[in-house]
C-alpha cells in the first residue's frame, strides 16, 4: 500500500542514509522496503509513536535494515530470491528435524561436523543446533543467558568452526536453526553490566525499579516460571541498589521493549545470524515480550505487534529466512503466533505445537486418545503457509498445557486428572513404569510439570532395570508411537538427539551445583556413541528404535499427503483408545493416507464401514505404508496392536 505520510518520511531517511553510505546495488532490498514499510511504519507507530524522538528510531530501524542487506552474502541473497519463489518450501514433507545441544551431541562445532552424518543416516534435514553463544558458566540456563549474541561461547568453538559447519551443512542440504533468545540477556550482558553502573540508557533496556511499589503490583497478576529455583519475578541488585525483572532465572533480566532502541538492537542481533547462514531462526519466550501491570504478562497484543515487526523487517533483509515462535501458551493463545486476520503468516511462520505434544503423553498415560482427540479437534484452524513444530519431547520440561474445559469434555475433573499425569510419569502411580521428575512444582497452586527422557518416561529405564523383556518391548513401542504421531501430523517434525536410541534419563547433572536443582538436564544428556553403535546389531534395543524411526522418516519424504497444506481430517470413531486422521493430498491427487493410533495395551478394533461411508476410504485392500503389506481385515475390522500406529493406504 502506498500511503503519504509513511512514505514521504521514508524518503527523507533514504535521502539521508544515500549521502552517508557508498554506491551499492540495492534495488532488491528498495523494492522489498518499498512492499513492507506502510506495515512496518504502522506497527513502530502503533508501538511508539508517542515519543518525541521517534523519527530518530525510525531513521535508526531503516539504517539497521539497510546495512544488514549490505552485508548479506550473495550466497545468501540468491537462495532468498529462489525461496521467495518457492515461497511454500517449508511446507514440504521432506523436512524433518532435529533439535540437539552441540556439546551434548558432539563436544563442540567441530564434532559437529564429523558427526552430521549420522543425522543423515536416520534421514535428519532440519537441524536446531540449542544455543551456542557467549554465557557465562554456571549460570547459562542451557544456554539462554546470553552475555554476548555476537559471541560463539568458547565450550563450543569459534566462528572459523561454525562457518565450516554451516557450509557443510549447506552441501548436504541441511537446514539450520538458531536461537535468537529475544525476552532476556544474561545480568552480566554488557547492557546489564552498565545499566548496574548507573547508566539510564541502559537502565531503560530492563525494567528497573528503584524499590518494591511497583513490583509488588506486578506480582499481584503475574505467575511464576520457576518457583522452585527463582520464585518471584524480580532480583534485587546489590550493586546498582535497584530491582530488575526477572521473569526466569534471578540472572536473566527481562528486556524492555516499550523501549524502541531494544527492538533495534534486537532486529540487528536477528539479522547478524540471518546473515551467519540461520535457515530458521527460533525466537525464544516470546510469549513474554510485552510487559503490562495488572496483566500476566503473556500473550499481550503488544508481543505480537512485536513479532510482527521483527518479521516485516527480516523479510526487507533476509526475506528466505522463517521464524520459529517458542510460545508454551494455551492452544488458543499459539496459534495466534501465526498471526492473526491475514492469508499468509504474518509472524512466525512455524510455531511449537506444545498442545499435541502434551496430548500425546496424555494419551500415553491414560492409554486413551479421548482428551488428545479434543484437544486437536479445538485446536483453531491455522493460516495457510503457517506451520507447526511437533514434537514429542525437547529440552524443556513437559507442561500440561491443554485447557480444563476440555479435560472436562474429556470426562475427568481437571484438578485430579493433572495430578494423575504428574503421578504417572514420575512413576507414583499403579503400573506406571514411567521415570520422569517432576518440574516446577508450585506449592501455592499444586501446579507442575514433568522432566524425564522421552524413553525413561515411555517406561524404558525401569524395564531395563527390571530385565523384563515384556516392558522393554512396550517401551519401544510407545517410544515409536510417538514418532509416527509426530512424523504425520502435519508440520515439520523435530525429534530430540538421543531419542533415536532410546537413551534414558542422565543423572549426572545432580554432581554439578550449577544444575543440580533443575532436573531438565536429566534429559540434556551427552549423547553415549557406544550406544548408539549399536544401532547396527539387530537384537538390541538400539537397533529396534533406529531402524524404525529411520524407516518411518524414509517413508514420510515419500508421502506428498503429509506436506502441511491443513489438510488433515480428524475421524470420529467409537473406539476411545485410538487417535485416527486422514490426510489428503488436494495438489497431487495421491490417495489419502489414514493414521491409526492405538494407545492402549491390548490390540484395538477399528471399524471400517463407517470410514469407507464417508466416501474415502476402500477397505478390501489396505497396505501398511512402512511395512509395505497388506492388512488382513476380519469382520470388517483391522486390529490395531497395542501401542502401535498404522500409516494406511487404500
Ligand atoms: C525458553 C527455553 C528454556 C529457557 C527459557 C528461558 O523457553 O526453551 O529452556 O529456560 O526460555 O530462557
Ligand atoms: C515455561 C515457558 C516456556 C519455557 C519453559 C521453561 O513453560 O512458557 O517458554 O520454555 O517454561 O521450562
Amino acid at each position: 500500500m502506498y500511503e503519504q505520510i509513511s512514505h514521504s518520511l521514508l524518503n527523507d531517511i533514504l535521502v539521508e542514509l544515500r549521502q552517508k553510505s557508498k554506491p551499492q546495488n540495492l534495488q532488491l532490498f528498495y523494492t522489498r522496503l518499498g512492499a513492507n514499510f506502510y506495515a512496518i511504519y504502522s506497527l513502530f507507530h502503533t508501538l511508539y509513536g508517542n515519543r518525541p524522538d521517534f523519527k530518530e528510531h525510525l531513521r535508526n530501524l531503516v539504517e539497521t535494515l539497510m546495512r544488514q542487506y549490505v552485508n548479506r552474502p550473495s550466497h545468501l541473497r540468491k537462495m532468498d530470491l529462489e525461496r521467495e519463489k518457492d515461497h511454500n518450501w517449508f511446507l514440504s514433507q521432506k523436512w524433518v528435524g532435529m533439535a540437539l545441544y552441540c556439546d551434548g551431541y558432539a563436544d563442540n562445532l567441530k564434532g559437529m561436523l564429523s558427526r552430521l552424518n549420522y543425522l543423515q543416516e536416520l534421514g535428519v534435514n532440519l537441524v536446531h543446533i540449542m544455543p551456542i553463544c557467549d554465557c557465562p558458566q554456571g549460570k547459562s540456563d542451557g544456554g539462554y543467558a546470553v552475555r554476548d549474541y555476537r559471541k560463539i561461547d568458547c565450550r563450543f568453538g569459534t566462528f572459523k568452526d561454525f562457518d565450516k559447519l554451516v557450509a557443510s551443512m549447506k552441501k548436504r542440504d541441511m537446514l539450520l536453526v538458531l536461537d535468537v533468545v529475544v525476552n532476556h540477556t544474561s545480568d552480566q550482558h554488557e547492557w546489564a553490566e552498565r545499566a548496574r553502573e548507573g547508566d539510564k540508557t541502559y537502565q531503560d533496556y530492563y525494567f528497573i525499579f528503584d524499590d518494591r511499589s511497583i513490583p509488588d503490583i506486578y506480582e499481584e497478576s503475574m505467575p511464576e516460571v520457576f518457583p522452585e529455583t527463582a520464585p518471584g519475578n524480580f532480583t534485587w541488585d546489590e550493586k546498582m541498589g535497584k530491582w530488575a525483572m526477572t521473569v526466569f532465572n534471578h540472572y536473566q533480566w527481562d528486556l524492555n521493549y516499550q523501549n524502541p532502541a531494544v527492538l533495534i538492537e534486537m532486529l540487528d542481533i536477528i539479522l547478524f545470524w540471518a546473515n551467519h547462514g540461520a535457515d530458521i531462526l527460533r525466537m525464544d519466550a516470546v510469549a513474554f515480550l510485552w510487559k503490562k501491570i495488572g496483566s500476566s504478562c503473556q500473550n499481550e497484543r503488544e508481543a505480537h505487534l512485536i513479532l510482527q515487526l521483527m518479521k516485516d523487517c527480516c523479510q526487507v533483509t533476509a526475506p528466505g529466512v522463517l521464524f520459529i515462535a517458542e510460545a508454551i501458551v494455551s492452544p488458543t493463545e499459539i496459534i495466534k503466533y501465526f498471526g492473526e486476520d491475514a492469508i499468509n503468516a504474518k509472524e512466525c511462520e512455524i510455531a511449537y505445537n506444545a498442545t499435541y505434544m502434551a496430548l500425546l503423553w496424555d494419551a500415553v498415560a491414560t492409554k486413551k486418545a479421548i482428551l488428545l482427540n479434543i484437544g486437536i479437534q479445538n485446536i483453531p484452524q491455522k493460516l495457510e503457509r503457517a506451520t507447526w513444530l511437533n514434537y514429542a519431547r525437547s529440552h524443556d520440561d513437559i507442561g500440561l498445557g491443554f485447557s480444563d474445559a476440555d479435560i472436562v469434555s474429556a470426562g475427568y475433573e481437571p484438578l485430579s486428572h493433572r495430578r494423575f499425569l504428574i503421578d504417572y510419569f514420575t512413576g507414583n502411580f499403579e503400573g506406571s513404569l514411567a521415570a520422569g521428575l517432576a518440574f516446577g512444582r508450585n506449592l501455592e497452586t499444586g501446579d507442575a510439570r514433568i522432566s524425564g527422557s522421552l524413553a525413561s518416561l515411555a517406561g524404558l529405564k525401569h524395564a531395563l532395570v527390571n530385565n523384563d523383556a515384556n516392558a522393554t518391548s512396550t517401551a519401544i513401542k510407545i517410544i515409536l508411537l510417538l514418532h509416527g504421531m509426530i512424523l504425520s501430523f502435519g508440520g515439520i517434525p523435530m525429534l530430540y538427539y538421543g531419542d533415536a536410541i532410546g537413551t534414558l534419563n542422565d543423572d549426572s547433572y545432580l554432581d554439578d551445583e550449577s544444575k543440580s536443582t533443575d532436573n531438565r538436564w536429566a534429559h540434556r544428556p551427552k549423547m553415549d556413541w557406544n550406544r548408539a553403535m549399536l544401532r547396527t546389531q539387530p537384537g538390541t534395543v538400539e537397533y529396534s528404535i533406529f531402524c524404525a524411526v529411520k524407516k518411518m522418516i524414509a517413508v514420510r519424504k515419500e508421502i506428498p499427503a503429509f506436506a502441511d497444506r491443513n489438510n488433515r481430517e480428524l475421524l470420529n470413531v467409537d473406539n476411545p483408545h485410538l487417535f485416527v486422521f486422514s490426510r489428503f493430498d488436494q495438489i497431487n491427487n495421491s490417495p489419502r493416507v489414514l493414521v491409526v493410533g492405538n494407545f492402549d495395551d491390548e490390540p484395538q478394533p477399528l471399524k471400517l464401514p463407517p470410514l469407507q461411508h464417508m466416501g474415502f476410504f476402500q477397505y478390501e485392500l489396505i497396505r501398511d505404508l512402512l511395512s509395505g503389506e497388506t492388512l488382513h481385515v476380519a469382520d470388517e475390522s483391522l486390529i490395531c496392536p497395542a501401542r502401535s500406529f498404522y500409516w494406511l493406504q487404500a
